[in-house]
């Protein structure tokens, strides 16, 4: 099995540029198939995920070619197929976002149900209501898949009950090129929605009103080529602002939206840190030991639930006791468990998490047990005393472009071992 092996206790220091966002990459290249005419796609980040997308593309018989490691050309015009690759697909959660693409520019769209991080129900019901309410027809297939048709998308007034970053996405897609005026209200405003819409527009949609939550898209019969460059990644640089914080030292995240980092800066604040916000960079600083504070995981602008687990890692070695609200996800606390053998203190009762802080975590054998999971045990193993091995590390490949290097160049004593599977 592959792990990072990491000797804890160095302060962090130095520079590190953000990559692409992984939840606005994984939309827009889908979105690509929307096109009549090929799309150039920049600041894309070297991740599994981004791997997987292209190799979707490909299996629909779009063209992809690699202009440099972070530039992509895809070329819609080739596709000859609706159905997804089933192998492919069950890799990755967002592949689902292929049925918008597919049933907004081809009628239909055959897919197999996600896969992905498992931290509760993740249903795609609110998805389904869009495309019903655009006119489509969603039937459930064998073996875990769905086919949704339709000879013509009309567009529709659409209600997400619940705020839906996945659903939001889907329906832009669908709606981008249907007959007529879709509204979706109550609709997520992450900065991968609105990078999303911009793709878009890039390319001659007419979408208003993304970063609110009511966005108006108004049909669009032609949608021509465009050059469009990834926001930065507004969860990556929150976990390189922990990492900061956490190993006491002093780093400059460049390459980023301060905007898209408020609620993470003003929590880090309140626990002691010194973030300095510039145009495209924070600087962020540790010295003293941090102070509890309650953290309530929210849809954007609140408090982003993919900072969760990296947050729990530092505020297990503040001053007092902390209280963590999961408001998004069922369950978000499978990283707890191996918390615990680094000697962190946290009860968990139903979507709440209690942090009695200890002095100090200590080295351990652990697991990432999901994607964020994975990073927030790479921020224990950097402040932890002695040296952490993590498994299952694809989980972390999935979301974090050349953490090693990144990580190694800020200090770190961070190393991709191979070790034989336990029998
Ligand atoms: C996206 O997941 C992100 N993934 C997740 O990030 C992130 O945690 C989540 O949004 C919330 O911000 C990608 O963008 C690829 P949702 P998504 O639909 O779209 C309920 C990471 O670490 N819901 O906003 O699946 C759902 O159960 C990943 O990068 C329905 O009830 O999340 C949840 O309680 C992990 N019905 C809430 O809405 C639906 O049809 C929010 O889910 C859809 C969702």
């Amino acid at each position: 099995m592959r792990k990072y092996r990491i000797k804890g206790g160095i302060p962090l220091s130095g520079a590190v540029d953000i990559s692409g966002a992984k939840n606005a990459v994984v939309a827009i290249l889908p979105a690509a198939l929307l096109a009549d005419e090929p799309c150039r796609v920049e600041n894309i980040p070297n991740i599994k995920d981004v791997a997987v997308s292209l190799k979707l593309l490909e299996s629909l018989g779009a063209k992809v070619t690699h202009i440099d490691d972070n530039t992509v050309e895809i070329d819609p015009t080739t596709v000859g197929t609706c159905e997804v690759n089933d192998d492919l697909a069950r890799n990755m959660r967002a592949s689902y976002y292929f049925i918008g693409a597919l049933l907004g520019k081809h009628g239909r769209a055959r897919v197999p149900m996600p896969g992905g991080c498992w931290f509760g129900e993740r249903p795609i019901d609110l998805h389904l209501k869009g495309f019903r309410a655009l006119g489509a027809e969603v039937t459930p297939l064998e073996n875990d898949c769905i086919e949704v048709c339709s000879n013509q998308l009309m567009g529709n007034s659409i209600y997400l009950d619940t705020v839906s970053v996945g659903a939001t996405v889907n329906i832009m897609l669908a709606a981008v090129r249907a007959m007529g005026m879709t509204i979706i209200e109550n609709a997520a405003k992450e900065p991968h929605i609105v990078d999303l819409a911009n793709f878009l527009n890039t390319m001659g949609a007419d979408i208003r009103g993304a970063g609110t939550d009511v966005i108006k898209i108004r049909g669009t019969q032609y949608l021509h080529s465009a050059t469009y460059s990834i926001i930065p990644d507004q969860i990556e640089a929150g976990t390189y602002m922990a990492m900061a914080v956490a190993t006491k030292g002093d780093v400059l995240v460049r390459n980023v939206i301060p905007k898209h980092l408020e609620s993470i800066t003003a929590k880090l604040i309140e626990m002691g840190a010194i973030v300095e916000e510039m145009d495209d960079a924070v600087r962020v600083r540790c010295s003293d030991t941090l102070q509890h504070c309650n953290i309530k995981t929210m849809p954007h602008p609140g408090f982003p639930t993919d900072m969760q687990p990296q947050i729990a890692v530092l505020l297990s070695t503040a001053q007092g006791v902390s209280h963590i609200t999961e408001g998004i996800w069922e369950n978000r606390y499978r990283y707890v468990d191996e918390l615990r053998l680094m000697g962190a203190d946290i009860e968990v009762r139903g979507n709440t998490a209690t942090i009695t802080g200890v002095p100090q975590l200590t080295a351990a054998d652990v697991m990432a047990v999901d994607l964020r999971a994975g990073a927030a045990m790479v921020i224990a193993g950097l402040a932890a005393e002695g040296t952490t091995e993590i498994g299952n590390i694809r989980y972390i490949e999935r979301g974090y472009e050349n953490i090693v290097n990144k990580l190694t160049r800020l200090g770190a004593e961070i190393s991709l071992i191979e070790v034989p599977d336990e029998a």
